[in-house]
């Protein structure tokens, strides 16, 4: 099986290299080709155009950041290559945009699955994500093989659209956990409460989740170098939730301050950081005090 990939970010370059460690002959295109050059030396081949990936490619794989990206690249550039080609979009996009990609490229002759995932590079790295799938169920058949390489339960949720309103539905749970966690560990200090025994209470109680502890040394220490998932990404998927849940009838009002607060995200420099940095811009005027 030849495979494409599209778009060696963060996440791009973690799934080539998975794929490369399974032995699949990969080729990959990234606009910026410095990006792409390390997965050379594992032994992928670097396109000189998304359009000259695709030519060699039973399956093209999407990870690029966004739904006006996705579309740019895949319907303006690889354009007529599609015919035949099946893709598989991983990238989070609005399941609205994700639809109209699959019209545009159905359009243009090739099939679209969308396969958006849950977890991040380790994840992807160990072939251990969590992967959902929205498209005609024979074209998931078809990757499935493909999919048990990324995520060892890849689930099928129905059409093109569904799996995307899924993982929307599970990012705005890392948003709202994140900025719940760090308002509380927030006051917990200001108020001269010692950490540990504020964690043992909370660990105990039915209000724990995993991700507090994940996230907590960074939040003390104040390092945020060396994202897996960027802050400007979650800024992206909580906006793509707010307008999904609009469209669906849904009062999301509870969450336009946490969506205000993450456009500061830029302007303060936390966009490329780890998204736990948005414990940063819940400090407020105690953000002088220190790193935590
Ligand atoms: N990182 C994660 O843990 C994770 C987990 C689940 C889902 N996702 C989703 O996966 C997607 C990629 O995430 P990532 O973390 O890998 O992001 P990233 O590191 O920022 O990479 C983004 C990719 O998109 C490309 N790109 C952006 N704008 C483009 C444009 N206009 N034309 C062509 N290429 C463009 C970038 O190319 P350049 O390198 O040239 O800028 C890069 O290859 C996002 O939708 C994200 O929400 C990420």
């Amino acid at each position: 099986m030849t495979i494409a990939l599209l778009g060696t970010g963060l996440l791009g370059s973690a799934i080539a290299t998975r794929l490369l460690a399974c032995g699949h002959s990969l080729s990959v295109w990234n606009r910026n080709p410095h990006r792409a050059q390390p997965l050379v030396e594992l032994g992928a081949r670097q396109a000189a155009s998304p359009a000259a990936a695709a030519a060699e490619a039973d399956w093209l794989i999407t990870v690029l950041s966004d739904g006006p990206s996705t579309h740019a690249v895949l319907i303006d550039q690889v354009g007529e290559q599609l015919k035949g080609r099946r893709v598989l979009q991983i990238g989070t996009i609005g399941p609205g945009e994700s639809q109209h990609l699959s019209e545009a490229v159905i359009a243009l002759g090739g099939s679209y699955l969308e396969a958006p995932v849950l977890g991040s590079r380790p994840e992807a790295l160990e072939g251990t994500l969590q992967l959902m799938t929205g498209g005609p169920t024979e074209l998931m058949q078809q990757a499935l093989p493909l999919l048990r390489q990324l995520s060892q339960e890849p689930v099928h949720l129905g059409a093109v659209g569904s799996a995307m309103t899924a993982k929307l539905a599970l990012n705005q749970l890392i948003a709202s956990l994140t900025h719940a966690f760090s308002l509380s560990l927030h006051l917990v200090q200001q108020g001269g409460v010692a950490v540990e025994p504020f964690m043992a209470l909370l660990r105990g109680s039915a209000l724990y989740a995993p991700t507090f502890d994940k996230k907590l040394q960074r939040e003390l220490s104040g390092d945020y170098a060396n994202p897996n998932f960027p802050t400007a990404h979650l800024r992206k998927d909580l906006d793509l939730f707010i307008s999904a849940a609009q469209q669906a009838g849904l009062n999301s009002e509870g969450l336009s301050g946490l969506a205000a607060l993450l456009q500061r995200s830029s302007a303060a420099g936390l966009d490329n950081l780890d998204y736990c940095a948005l414990h940063k811009l819940t400090a407020g005027r105690t953000a002088a005090a220190g790193p935590a």
